[in-house]
């Protein structure tokens, strides 16, 4: 594949002709002529996200950290170990597809979500500051290297990251672009929900409403990726390859699997191993419905977390999962929240 050209004045803005891969635009916003509408949509809803981790107070949660069992603490911590890795990952690797992606229109949510990502990063270095004790905190951002599984579960996508950016071919950008899919849609749920799993016996409330926040970003990333996927196969049919989808949802989902008996097991009340392999399977099968996909794994259609929804909600409106898109998330908006102007 070939990136875009950055000063190309004999490019073609018009949308009869631009393409989400593989076009000619000249790289100018000109964004009252768009082609891919929901783009539009996705972005008033991203920029209506806005939030700021510290405006969420975690006081509570630094006396309740040393309340937790011992098992809790150590979900806590490998948790929030792999979600840093994840977006700092992602805040690296974004603006590489973002390199190849030839509607403006997508360019402009891509780098939104970068900047999303950047935030989540920093959110966690907000809450190991506040919550975990002093002679910890390396332990966690180091964790990544040190746990197996972990590494080589985080190895198997950056790998397919890092393929790309050695070797820019049509296959690797597919690629590329399913892995960002499944670690969007499928790798941060079983953590996420460890959270609201604490939160639902009123265990780290404030841990759980950052993680409310980053789960909301999350699910936007979702829809665009998804979106990207499907207009990439009406544009190019052969494209992407099905059985190299299955296979890579099919490592994913084992090697989430693992790692999550590894991290959470038998040992938290709410979770084990039986609902961590069936959540995963179903939270697989309904990524792939939303790439037009059959689901692959049979009898595996119902969330056995339901009833952690509620504490995911962040509307107060019963499913955010499924209805985000539908509701108004203005009530949500922080961006009034910025103070300290006066010591730049
Ligand atoms: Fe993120
Ligand atoms: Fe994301």
């Amino acid at each position: 594949m070939e990136d875009k050209k950055l000063f190309n004045p004999e490019g073609n803005d018009n949308i009869q002709v631009r393409k989400m891969i593989g076009g000619n635009p000249t790289n100018l916003f000109n964004l009252n002529n768009v082609k891919y509408k929901w783009a539009n949509k996705l972005y008033r809803i991203m920029m209506e996200n806005f939030w700021i981790p510290e405006k969420i107070p975690l006081h509570d949660d630094s006396r309740y950290y040393n309340e937790m069992t011992a098992a809790e603490r150590k979900a806590y911590d490998g948790i929030l170990s792999f979600l840093v890795f994840l977006d700092s990952i992602q805040t690296n690797n974004l603006p590489n597809i973002n390199d190849f992606i030839t509607a403006p229109e997508v360019n402009l949510i891509l780098s939104i979500q970068t900047y999303q990502e950047a935030i989540h990063s920093q959110s966690y270095a907000y809450i190991i500051e506040s919550i975990i004790p002093a002679e910890r905190r390396e332990v966690i951002y180091d964790q990544w290297r040190t746990d197996k599984i972990l590494f080589e579960r985080n190895k198997y996508i950056a790998q397919i990251y890092q393929d790309f950016v050695d070797d820019e071919s049509d296959r690797n950008f597919a690629r590329v672009i399913i892995a960002n899919f499944l670690l969007e849609g499928v790798y941060f749920y079983n953590g996420f929900n460890f959270f609201y799993d604490l939160a639902s016996r009123n265990l780290m409330l404030g841990t759980a409403n950052e993680i409310k926040y980053i789960n909301r970003d999350e699910l936007t990333h979702c829809v665009l990726f998804a979106n990207m996927i499907k207009e990439i196969r009406k544009e190019k049919p052969d494209f992407f390859n099905d059985e190299d989808i299955y296979e890579m949802f099919r490592v994913a989902v084992d090697q989430e699997i693992e790692w999550s008996k590894h991290i959470i097991g038998d040992a938290i009340l709410g979770m084990n191993e039986k609902s961590i392999e069936a959540y995963t399977k179903f939270i697989a099968n309904k990524r792939l419905r939303e790439l037009g996909m059959n689901p692959m794994y049979e009898g595996f259609d119902v969330n056995p977390y339901k009833h952690l929804e509620k504490i995911a909600d962040t509307h107060g409106q019963g499913d955010t999962k499924g209805n985000f898109l539908e509701t108004t998330v203005s009530a949500y908006n922080q961006s009034s929240a910025v103070s300290g102007w006066d010591d730049f």
